[in-house]
């Protein structure tokens, strides 16, 4: 529903006290709503009822343009992503079945193209009249969706037919709709289905409880490879160093520290994972002396002795088993000979080079310039591109090797 923009018609059904409940669940879910209102509605409901619960302005009038640059109704029709009319009368039905616009809404109805949701609710017998009959079937083969009313009381003292659906049940069919809209969208993209894993930033490691030891990578590269993957559909998993950069929403996200927490993380979810992307700057070494207190000053010299820590990357390596394997390599000199050195050591699919001698790329920049391997030398070579534009055709080219967007 977040981000959602949802076009809420209103016409003049008593049940249109019920739409305020229904504005206030959407808004309250992150939709964000507009009303348009007909002028029988505003007999129900004033317009400030909306406009408090919407937090934007009541359209009722065609011809009351709030800003000259815009055409209203045009503009209201654009923006929807849903159109949902509730309460429904008989007399907005006909309009739509016939294409009629002599108001605002009616209008606006003619000119959306996003789906359409109404909720219709009426007396029974102008239910079940032939003309509203005809045109409920009308709409319904030009694939409008129907909210059906339930069987009650009627505010005519009817019993039967009519009621406009709750509130509450038109809200849970919009929220399914969108989850299916979203299920949809995502099942047709290339990495759905798919589980990535990337690495990013750089590992901490201490001395004391004050110094460490790391390195200066932002992040930043990973970041932007986690939200590509997750833009391509895939389902990511983010093991975070340390980074100076926000941090990506939607995304889950997994803090660790040393490369030894990081080596943890990984090993623990690498069984379930389809694609490992190492773009984290792993520490080499780590002190083999560590000290719970801060450590004091005495002699002049000082040594400090390191011990290597484990190869993340060769580790999954030597324990492939089916995933797909993307390390990346930041060099400044002698980069295809280094590159396919680490790809072979490494057993990975490809190994993403990139020069960080250029101001324009590697450690902090916003930008890359990189150059894709795999075993047989290099794939591609990109030019200069943004860390994100880089990331995307790298998962691109990793959909590819999966067998989704044909050979490559
Ligand atoms: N890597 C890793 N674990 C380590 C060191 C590196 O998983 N302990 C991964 C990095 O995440 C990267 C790839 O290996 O994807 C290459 O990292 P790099 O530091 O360039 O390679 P090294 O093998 O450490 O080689 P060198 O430092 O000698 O260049």
């Amino acid at each position: 529903m977040k981000g959602k923009s949802i076009l809420l018609g209103i016409s003049g059904g008593i049940a249109a006290y019920k739409a305020a409940a229904l504005c206030s669940k959407l808004t309250q879910a992150g939709a964000d709503v507009h009303v348009v209102m007909t002028k029988s509605a505003i007999k129900m409901v004033g317009p400030a009822t909306f406009q408090a619960l919407s937090h934007h302005a009541v359209r009722v009038d065609t011809f009351a343009e709030a800003e000259p640059g815009v055409i209203a109704h045009i503009d209201s029709a654009d923006r929807a992503d849903l159109v949902v009319i509730a309460p429904a009368t008989a007399n907005i039905l006909a309009k739509m079945a016939h294409g009629i616009a002599d108001d605002m809404l009616s209008t606006v109805l003619l000119a959306a193209t996003a789906p359409i949701f109404v909720a219709p609710t009426m007396n029974v017998h102008m239910y079940e009249h032939p003309a509203t009959q005809e045109n409920l079937e009308k709409l319904r083969k030009r694939g409008v969706l129907f909210l059906e009313p339930g069987v009650g009381p009627l505010a005519c003292g009817y019993v039967g037919k009519g009621r406009m659906a709750e509130p509450e049940q038109i809200f849970a069919t919009i929220e399914t709709f969108f989850a299916q809209e979203t299920a949809a969208e995502a099942a047709d993209k290339p990495l759905s289905g798919r589980k990535v894993l990337v690495t990013a930033g750089g590992t901490v490691e201490r001395l004391d409880p004050v110094r460490y030891f790391t390195n200066d990578s932002s992040g930043k590269m990973g970041f932007a490879a986690a939200v590509a993957a997750r833009d391509l559909g895939a389902e990511v998993t983010l093991v975070a160093g340390r980074v100076s950069e926000p941090l990506p929403q939607g995304i889950d996200i997994i803090h660790v520290s040393s490369a030894l927490e990081m080596y943890e993380a990984v090993l623990e979810r690498y069984a379930h994972t389809d694609v490992v992307v190492k773009a984290a700057a792993v520490a080499d070494y780590r002190p083999v002396d560590t000290f719970p207190q801060k450590m004091k000053k005495t002699e002049n010299m000082l040594q400090v002795t390191l011990i290597k820590n484990p190869d993340i990357l060769e580790e999954l390596g030597k324990r492939k088993n089916g995933q797909f394997l993307v390390g990346f390599a930041a060099e400044t000199e002698h980069l295809h000979e280094y590159a396919m050195d680490k790809l072979q050591r490494k057993n990975c699919d490809l190994i993403v080079v990139n020069d960080v001698s250029r101001a324009d790329s590697g450690f902090g920049t916003d930008t890359n310039v990189i150059t894709i391997f795999d075993q047989a030398g290099v794939v591609v070579e990109l030019p200069l591109l943004s860390k994100y534009d880089a990331a995307t055709s790298l998962m691109e080219l990793v959909a590819k090797r999966l067998g989704r967007l044909g050979d490559v």
